[in-house]
């Protein structure tokens, strides 16, 4: 049996004010919550058993997936008082899992969407008898990341996280969050205090000599901490450029949720989806979007790679581009919000009030 660990207990941040009242796995991408796309990738590489690690806002998990039945999968839900980290939530997870000595653990962080071969990943790790093998993907600008050297055989030779100077910068392959630990290795993680998986439990292993490995794969890969990714991981499920089982509906150029209303003369592209009890009126364009429940985008607004919070309001001929409308915001007419504007939960802009600018 497989069984996997998914980190979901972070504050989520970087992706406010989405994240407010809805953690970050739970925010709906294609129409479902992201979390919904990781578990039913993980079933369909035959893991049969997930802890779900929870800590910020945990109580939300639970009523939507349930014990896991309805998704094939056994649920287990293991929740932390205080964060522990990504390395304390692993081992503080471990409690809920049966592997033995020996067994493979899937763990993934819970905002990466990822075309990974996750069963060829297992097979590594069991050839290599590697004590964690990590999925490592190529990225053009490494910078933000957590850099992962490997020899010629994928053993791999360091750890920098977030590297600051340039000759840091010594490989573009980098930490994809996704890693197959031996069962006793997480075993080994201290407990009752927070731990950096990257910062802590790797650079430490390699240090005590433990075996390491990477696997680069060319696979579709995102992380979705960030509005901008967020909203292209949205629309490139909603496109069928990455499959998850979970989407509502078949691919193609947008998505639209039972209970939504598209006027006739709206357009929708780029793999835009809009959300139950939505509304977008005549004349209005939504492109590469969310658009989430109960939202309305009024006549002739022109919305682009932007996320429009539960049931916030876009007024007329209004432009989004590259912004961020928090639930149950009302933004008025002929405003123009763009490059990572981001308007918090529950504000009111005024008819006219803004323009280009960062909120
Ligand atoms: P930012 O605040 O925007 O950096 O996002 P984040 O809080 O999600 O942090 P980050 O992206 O570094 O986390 C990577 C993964 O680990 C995500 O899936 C998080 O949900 C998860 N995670 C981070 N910290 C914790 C923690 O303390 N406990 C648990 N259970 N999960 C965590």
């Amino acid at each position: 049996m497989s069984e996997a660990v998914l980190l979901v207990g972070g504050k989520g941040t970087r992706l406010q004010p989405l994240t407010i009242n809805t953690p970050k796995p739970m925010v709906p991408a294609a129409g479902v919550p992201f979390l919904a796309h990781q578990l039913a990738r993980a079933r369909a590489a035959g893991v049969e058993h997930v802890v779900l690690a929870t800590s910020y806002l945990a109580e939300v998990f639970e009523p939507y997936f349930g014990d896991g039945s309805a998704h094939g999968l056994r649920l287990t839900y293991v929740h932390e008082e205080e964060p522990l980290g990504t390395g304390g939530a692993i081992r503080h997870a471990a409690t809920a899992l049966r592997a033995a000595p020996g067994d493979p653990v899937l763990v993934f962080n819970g905002d990466i969407l990822t075309g990974v071969d996750i069963g060829a990943l297992l097979l590594r790790h069991e050839r290599t008898q590697a004590d964690v093998t990590l999925h490592l993907t190529r990225v053009a600008d490494p910078r933000a990341f957590g850099l992962v050297p490997t020899d010629e055989e994928g053993r791999v030779l360091a750890f920098t996280e977030k590297p600051r100077r340039p000759e840091e910068i010594v490989t573009d392959q980098v930490n994809a969050g996704c890693y197959v630990f031996r069962r006793e290795v997480i075993d080994a993680i201290p407990g009752g205090r927070p731990v950096s998986v990257e910062r802590e439990t790797f650079p430490g292993l390699l240090a005590g000599g433990a075996l390491l490995h990477g696997v680069v794969d060319g696979s579709y890969w995102l992380d979705l901490g960030r509005p901008a990714s967020f909203v292209q991981a949205s629309a490139d499920l909603v496109r069928g450029i990455v499959r998850s089982p979970a989407v509502p509906g078949e691919p193609g150029e947008f998505l639209v949720l039972p209970g939504a209303r598209v006027e006739p003369g709206a357009r929708l592209s780029g793999g835009t989806v809009v959300g139950a009890g939505a509304h977008v009126a005549a004349g209005a364009a939504v492109d590469g979007s969310v658009v989430l429940d109960g939202a309305r985008i009024g006549p002739g607004a022109r919305v682009t790679a932007s996320m429009v919070g539960t049931g916030a309001r876009v007024g007329s001929r209004t432009v989004l581009d590259g912004a961020v409308i928090g639930d149950h915001s009302d933004v008025g007419a002929d405003n123009e919000l763009r490059d990572g504007a981001r308007v918090w939960c529950g504000t009111s802009i005024p008819d006219a009030a803004i323009r280009f600018s960062a909120v």
